[in-house]
């Protein structure tokens, strides 16, 4: 074997090599950054049903036990210029807001943005923040879902 296609040899087993590595690496990552869970989103059913008990007892009241919304347009402030709960179905504005604002919002309710919804920092736990969030994600149709994925993953 000549000296040239010894060297020929030894790049193509090396570059077969780092393409290897690469390739595992990339699975890897993705098997990290892809959901593992049984609804194949961020959050377990467990959690959504979690969620689900603690929403009906401590948000429906003012946005519906499904979520759905009370009123009859929530897009219209009320006569001393409020809002009124909005639905979290996946119908309204929530999808908008990346998991940061929407745990923001359970935990200091609507007094930062001069809203009237009352803080529940105290009231839950950081899993049951997201266990709240995760039912009403439950929710959401798939094309809502992802559309606020990548709001999210933008933030
Ligand atoms: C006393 C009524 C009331 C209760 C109880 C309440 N909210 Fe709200 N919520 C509101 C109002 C009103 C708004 C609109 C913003 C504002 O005025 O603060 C709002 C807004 C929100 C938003 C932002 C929605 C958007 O489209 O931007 C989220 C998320 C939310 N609420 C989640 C919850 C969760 C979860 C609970 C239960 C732990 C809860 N709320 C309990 C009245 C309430």
């Amino acid at each position: 074997m000549t000296l040239i296609m010894k060297i020929v040899q030894r790049r193509a087993a090396y570059s077969r090599f780092t393409m290897a590595i690469g390739l595992g690496l990339t699975l890897m990552l993705s098997a990290c950054t892809q959901p593992q869970t049984d609804t194949g989103r961020w959050y377990t059913k467990a959690q959504a049903e979690t969620g689900k008990t603690l929403f009906e007892a401590n948000c429906g009241v003012c946005h519906g036990r499904r979520a759905q919304g009370l009123a009859e347009d929530w897009k219209k402030p009320d006569a001393s210029g409020h809002y009124p709960p909005p639905p979290l179905n996946g119908t309204a504005h929530a999808w908008h807001h990346p998991m940061e604002t929407l745990l923001a919002t359970i935990e200091n309710g609507g007094a930062p943005v001069g809203g009237v919804m009352p803080a529940f920092g105290d009231k839950f736990s950081q899993e049951q923040k997201l266990a709240l969030i995760a039912y009403f994600q439950s929710l959401w149709p798939d094309d809502i879902y992802q559309q606020w994925r990548e709001i999210d993953d933008r933030n």
